[in-house]
């Protein structure tokens, strides 16, 4: 990958923006799933959760997931970082966010056929995984402790 090597410092400008997009979705689709397990299921407030929630995964989440994978593969064979541990624990965490993800996902499609994991508190908690999965890589990858 040696051939990018002049455009590391733009593909690292596409993975923070994709990272941010992705980030933002996983951040609001536990929320939604909150709201929406609060309400009535057959109602109209009910059917309109569903069509916000499969319209964010969709649009937004699953494709900056995707290019977040794809614009941080190239950045580590670029950059030869493949053999330091702040990467393996890196990918660590980011294989559980993606873990996280596919349950979203999961849900989301539950949701639709009015099921899932339907309480207000539970997702709440849930929201927080994102938070400390983002708080754990930033440094990882920042301050690179290892
Ligand atoms: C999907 C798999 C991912 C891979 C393979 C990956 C890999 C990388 C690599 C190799 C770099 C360049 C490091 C450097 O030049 O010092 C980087 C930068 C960065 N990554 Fe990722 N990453 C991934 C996901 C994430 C996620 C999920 C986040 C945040 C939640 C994130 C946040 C960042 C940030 C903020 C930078 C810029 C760091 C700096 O400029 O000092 N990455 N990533």
């Amino acid at each position: 990958m040696s051939a990018l090597i002049p455009y590391y410092d733009w593909l690292k400008a596409g993975h923070v923006i994709f990272v941010i997009f992705w980030m933002a979705g996983m951040f609001m689709l536990p929320r939604y799933l909150a709201y929406h397990c609060e309400t009535a299921i057959g109602s109209a407030e009910s059917e309109a959760w569903k069509a916000r929630e499969k319209r964010l995964l969709r649009i937004i989440v699953n494709p900056a997931m995707i290019l977040t994978w794809v614009f941080g593969l190239t950045l580590a064979a670029t950059g030869d970082w493949f053999a330091q541990p702040w990467l393996h624990a890196k990918l660590t965490l980011v294989l559980l966010l993606s873990g996280f993800h596919g349950f979203l996902a999961g849900q989301v499609r539950k949701f639709g056929r009015d099921q899932g994991l339907r309480n207000g508190r539970t997702w709440r908690l849930l929201n927080e995984i994102p938070s400390f999965a983002t708080i754990a890589i930033v440094i990882l990858v920042v301050i690179k402790p290892f």
